[in-house]
């Protein structure tokens, strides 16, 4: 069997980066043999959130490249300029383009490197291959479309899986119903509820704020209520000295202090991300709840500290018993959809690792984002999206991605020797 130098985990824009870092290492006469392993049956960039009127919330300039290589081909620029919008892209005056575009962007990027990429399987477990005492190479397996097992071998591993949907725990005993769903679902679960008159929304991030309007101008024109457990909608501080903590540098800043000022560094700056929608999304909202108010309307409710006590459905709806924070009251609404905007988990890695555990820890990253591991187990594991807790808020987003994949370029490279003399002589 083939063994790969590496295994990608996932083919969303961390590893697409990765992939254009690579592509620059070989150029420069250092090449790896690298798989990226794709559940999707093709590139898809957050698939149902894919709004009419969203825009990226970052910088153009923050794409898959140019952070690390300004003069690297897989540039927006280069893709506007290939695609010959740049002098209208120019005219936009903006540098946040609209999803819809960024999404393109990545689709073009992850085409040209079709031939590293499978699409349509998804992995379900890496196991450790001992020799000697050793774990010296991993083993990959997936599942494709069909049922059918896939199993390959790799030197090292990079693990890019993104976040999964954290659903509220009273809503977890319906997961089967079409009613209820997910912000990660939405576009294509709303299609089973294109009928619905009343609609609740839980949570109060951009996801929710994005659905709120979306729902609003949908031709059905539902009603829909905002629940959230905060007092009011704060928005994304996008000011620029906070927004140095998305500079690469603020990761050596975040790796080096101790465990407890890094949490007290996420706190403080978690309303640069989460929770927080852009503030001129939160001037829509509030136009349109004033705007009922001009017209003696009150088609949507805003029903800020109350917090989803219970959920019942049945034929009739779905019912959500709310306790007010603020008017110390327990009401019952009934609904003819829910849509959970309640964030995400970065826990995937965790399930597809578990049977490395005794080499791997608590999974602790180091500067490079590789994980820690116990000094029997040579290949090297990189996370990319789950270690916001030592390296910051900056992990979960696009960032630092440029950067990010030259690091685990470089590290990886510097890792390859030593593992190759392992598979040539032991396996
Ligand atoms: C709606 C939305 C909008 C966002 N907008 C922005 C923005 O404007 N700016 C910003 O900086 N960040 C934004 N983010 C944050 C987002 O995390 C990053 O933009 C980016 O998607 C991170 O890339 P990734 O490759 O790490 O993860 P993902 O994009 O989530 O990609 C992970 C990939 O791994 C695949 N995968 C997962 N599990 C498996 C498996 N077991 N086997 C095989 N494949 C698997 C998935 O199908 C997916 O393609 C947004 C997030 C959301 C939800
Ligand atoms: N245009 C864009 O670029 C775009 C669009 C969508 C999302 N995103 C990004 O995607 C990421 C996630 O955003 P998001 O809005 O999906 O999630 P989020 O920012 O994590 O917000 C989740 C919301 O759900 C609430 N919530 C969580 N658990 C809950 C529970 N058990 N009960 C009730 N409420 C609960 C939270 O309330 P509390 O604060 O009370 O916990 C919060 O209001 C962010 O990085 C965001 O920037 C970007």
């Amino acid at each position: 069997m083939l063994i790969h130098d590496l295994i990608g985990i996932g083919f969303g824009p961390s590893n697409i980066a990765l992939a254009i870092a690579l592509d620059e290492q070989r150029q420069a006469g250092a090449s790896v043999n690298a798989l990226f392993i794709e559940r999707q049956e093709s590139f898809h960039w957050h698939p149902n959130m894919l709004l009419d009127n969203t825009h990226m919330q970052i910088s153009f300039l923050k794409d898959l490249a140019t952070m690390r290589n300004p003069s690297s081909p897989f540039t927006f620029v280069n893709y506007l300029h290939q695609k010959g919008r740049l002098h209208d892209f120019i005219n936009l005056k903006t540098f946040y383009p609209s999803r819809h575009e960024f999404s393109n962007y990545f689709a073009w990027a992850a085409a040209q490197f079709d031939d590293l990429c499978v699409y349509g399987e998804e992995v379900f477990e890496v196991l450790p291959e001992v020799r000697d005492g050793e774990v010296k190479l991993l083993r990959v397996r997936s599942h494709g479309a069909g049922g059918e097992m896939h199993e390959r071998l790799t030197r090292n591993l990079v693990v890019s899986v993104g976040g999964t949907a954290n659903v509220p725990e009273c809503f977890r005993p319906f997961k089967d119903d079409p009613r209820i769903f997910h912000s990660h679902h939405y576009l294509h679960r709303l299609a089973a509820n294109a009928e619905a008159n009343k609609i609740a929304i839980i949570g109060g991030g951009q996801s929710a704020a994005e659905i709120f309007m979306d729902l609003h101008g949908r031709p059905n024109a539902p009603q829909i209520d905002l629940v959230m457990r905060a007092r009011t909608i704060k928005p994304a501080d996008d000011s620029p000295f906070v927004n140095e903590v998305f500079n690469p540098d603020f990761v050596d800043h975040m790796f080096s202090r101790s465990a407890a000022e890094r949490s007290d560094m996420l706190r403080e700056f978690r309303h640069t991300n989460y929770a927080s929608p852009d503030l001129d999304l939160i001037r829509q909202l509030f136009k349109i709840f004033y705007e009922q108010k001009v017209a003696e309307q009150a088609r949507h409710q805003f029903l800020r500290r109350h917090e989803v006590k219970t959920v019942r459905a049945d034929a009739n709806g779905v019912h959500l018993t709310l306790y007010d924070q603020n008017g110390k009251q327990t009401i019952t609404n009934r609904y003819d959809a829910v849509v959970l905007a309640t964030g995400y988990q970065r826990a995937h890695h965790k399930a597809l690792l578990e049977p490395l555990a005794p080499w791997l820890g608590e999974l602790e990253t180091d500067r490079d984002y590789r994980i820690l591991t116990a000094p029997q187990f040579r290949p090297s594991i990189f996370l990319q999206g789950a270690s916001e807790a030592s390296h910051g808020l900056s992990d979960t987003l696009l960032s630092v991605t440029a950067v990010r994949t030259g690091e685990i370029g470089t590290a990886l490279l510097a890792a390859q020797p030593a593992a190759r003399r392992v598979a040539a002589g032991a396996l």
